[in-house]
């Protein structure tokens, strides 16, 4: 039979699944592999019935069913098993065909992958993929990097397949991000904002619920109101969603009967391990994951509970409408603290790696399809259209603006849940951040003259160049 097929697709579970059908939807003939070889036939029988796919039952018949250069995409486990597929594909595949990893692999992976697979004459792309069950399926937002001359390849589909958004809804959520790893490394941090995104609000609920004792129902008409303004997000939409959603086995509030130990499966960790190495202060994703853990710490949370005392006084008595917009204001201001960050890391590791990033282009690639879709991305675009050079999104007047209008509720609110004992980790570290950024003058002085004095690291002053010693300890006032 005559190859038919315009791209493969190897991974049949939830993504790689509604990927191909996404792909099938817009014309295209997707050649469909999976392990399991049951879940091929299961899509060829179901949801793919009449549709045009060929069910393929070993990788050799999936490479036969593609014309060149073909185009195999991959949407299974990041790890070992991605190396193993590749080394399978290798002996099957010609010079100028071109491998995808959709998954959620380690960016220094899938550098490695692209020098490894260009050295046998193909092509290597490493792609973000993100939107979960629903984007896979209706529109994803795309994050590929790799072999540039791929792109030109696989352009279309993505193009085609990807979320579409602006006024006439026709600007693809989907663009070359760069060279090797640089797809992964935007799609890790996109996850890390993500994991930034989902901490403060769920700090907001706790400060809405634990300090204004509001109902579910309460909570609900909050994050609806929340959703029509300046936060309005898929991730605040779902959370509003989710405070009407009945437990079908007990009729109660399902989110009451969500246990509070928190998942993870790593790529905000990544992002946090990658900034301290690049010297960059990524502090909202690393309280994230810090949270995550914490709250994973369950058994001994309950002790503790019993325990360790909190402040006498734990019950709100100001006004709670007010309190209500100023929480909205902490989670504003920390939102864009968090981005700011994101892109500040991203610059970093865009200079140690040589990726030519556009930012505010990246900024769209998230405005549709994915997990941190807002429309709040939008004025990030326009911060970078407006300087691509922004060293910092605060600096940008608008962020200016927004911080500044908000700021005295943000402090009000770090304050009043500091004094009411409840935890805000994320909001405390973006305001440390926004205050530590603000100030000209730091007490590093006094550090740098710790580390001169018990060890000699040396110091730099204020009023020449230079580095310099000093022996402090013959200097010091003696001790009385
Ligand atoms: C996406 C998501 C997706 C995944 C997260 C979950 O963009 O569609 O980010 O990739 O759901 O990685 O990560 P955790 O399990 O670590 O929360």
């Amino acid at each position: 039979m005559p190859p038919t097929c315009d791209i493969g697709m190897i991974g049949l579970a939830v993504m790689g699944e509604n990927l191909a059908l996404n792909m099938e939807s817009h014309g295209y003939t997707v050649a469909v592999f999976n392990r399991t070889t049951e879940k091929v036939d299961e899509l060829l029988a179901g949801r793919g019935k009449g549709k045009k796919f060929v069910g393929c039952h070993t990788v050799q018949q999936l490479v036969d069913a593609l014309v060149k250069p073909r185009k195999v995409m991959m949407l299974i486990k990041a790890g070992p098993a991605v190396d193993q597929v590749i080394e399978e594909l290798l002996p099957l595949l010609s010079p100028g065909d071109v491998i995808i990893d959709g998954g959620n692999s380690y960016y220094t992976d899938t550098e490695r992958r692209t020098t490894e697979v260009e050295a046998k004459g193909l092509l290597y792309v490493g792609t973000g993929v993100s939107g979960g069950e629903e984007g896979a399926l209706k529109g994803p937002s795309l994050m590929p990097g790799g072999s540039p001359a791929a792109w030109p390849l696989i352009k279309p589909i993505f193009q085609a397949i990807a979320a579409q958004v602006g006024p006439n809804h026709d600007i693809p959520c989907c663009d070359w991000v760069g060279p090797r790893g640089a797809g992964h490394y935007v799609k890790m941090v996109h996850n890390g904002i993500e994991y930034g995104d989902m901490q403060l609000i769920c700090e907001a609920y706790l400060m809405l619920k634990e300090a204004l004792g509001m109902s579910n129902a309460e909570l609900y008409d909050v994050f609806d109101q929340w959703n029509r303004g300046e936060l309005d997000s898929y991730l605040i939409e779902i959370t509003r969603d989710i405070f009407s959603v009945k437990d079908p086995e007990t009729s109660n509030d399902l989110v009451d009967m969500v246990l509070d130990e928190a998942g993870s499966k790593g790529t905000g960790k990544w992002m946090s391990q990658l900034a301290l190495d690049l010297g960059v202060p990524s502090t909202l994703v690393t309280e994230a994951v810090y949270a995550r853990y914490l709250s994973a710490d369950k058994e001994a949370r309950v002790r503790a509970s019993g325990i360790l005392p909190g402040p006498a006084n734990a019950k709100f008595t100001g006004d709670k409408k007010a309190f209500t917009e100023s929480i909205r204001h902490a989670l504003y201001a920390s939102k864009i603290c968090s981005y700011a960050q994101g892109f500040v890391q991203l610059r970093a590791a865009a200079d140690q790696h040589k990726w030519p990033l556009d930012y505010g282009r990246n900024a769209q690639l998230w405005r549709g399809g994915c997990i941190i879709r807002a429309k709040f991305l939008d004025r990030i675009k326009e911060a970078f259209d407006r300087n691509p050079q922004l060293e910092n999104l605060l600096f940008d007047p608008f962020f200016t603006d927004a911080v500044k209008g908000g700021q005295d509720a943000w402090r009000d609110v770090v304050a009043t849940a500091s004094n009411l004992g409840l935890p805000v980790p994320a909001f405390g570290a973006a305001l440390a951040y926004y205050d530590g950024y603000r100030r000209a003058r730091l007490p590093a002085n006094l550090l740098q003259s710790q580390r001169d004095y018990f060890g000699a690291h040396t110091y730099k002053r204020i009023d020449r160049p230079g580095v310099f010693h000093t022996d402090w300890l013959s200097l010091r006032k003696p001790p009385k």
